[in-house]
């Protein structure tokens, strides 16, 4: 099954998982581009369940597709935006978080991705900890190579 790596990133942390991931299994990664707001703004939007914020990407054509994004209160509106306007039959969710609450933020973003694709796992990693060997590991059982 052939893959593409997509990403949403306010500080970069999400991009360097993404970069990690794109070299291990030697395929494109694309960037989710939104507007350039400031953090108190993403903040406040963060708060409110749901809501989307439009952004740019490349049209997903891949059957199966993974996910970078940050952990952002309880939405990530470009990220929203996207999921939205995407189909895959595999999709992994690759979650950068700063270290609270992160596990119910997957679980949702989860449902979110259940409504696309049958086949969905999410991967947590925590900013200061972004560890090559894991993110692999978790890459070969989810896409088994
Ligand atoms: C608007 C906003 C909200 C955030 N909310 C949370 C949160 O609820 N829980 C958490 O653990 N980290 C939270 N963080 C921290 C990010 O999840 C963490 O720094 C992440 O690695 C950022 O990824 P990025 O560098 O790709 O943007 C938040 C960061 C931002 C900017």
């Amino acid at each position: 099954m052939e893959v593409a790596v997509y990403y949403f990133t306010f500080t970069g942390n999400s991009k360097r998982v993404a970069e990690i991931i794109g070299k291990a299994l030697n395929c494109r990664i694309f960037e989710i581009r939104s507007f350039k707001l400031p953090y108190i703004i993403w903040l406040l939007l963060s708060f409110i369940p749901l809501l989307e914020i439009p952004a740019k990407f490349e049209k997903v054509t891949k059957d199966a597709i993974i996910i970078c994004f940050p952990k952002w209160t309880f939405n990530c509106p470009p990220v929203t935006y996207f999921m939205r306007r995407m189909n895959a039959k595999k999709i992994g969710l690759v979650i950068t978080y700063g270290g609270f609450d992160e596990k119910r933020y997957a679980e949702f973003y989860k449902g979110m991705a259940k409504k696309k694709a049958k086949d969905v796992e999410y991967l947590l990693i925590k900013k200061d900890a972004i560890d090559e060997e894991k993110i692999v590991g978790w890459l070969k059982g989810f896409l088994q190579f």
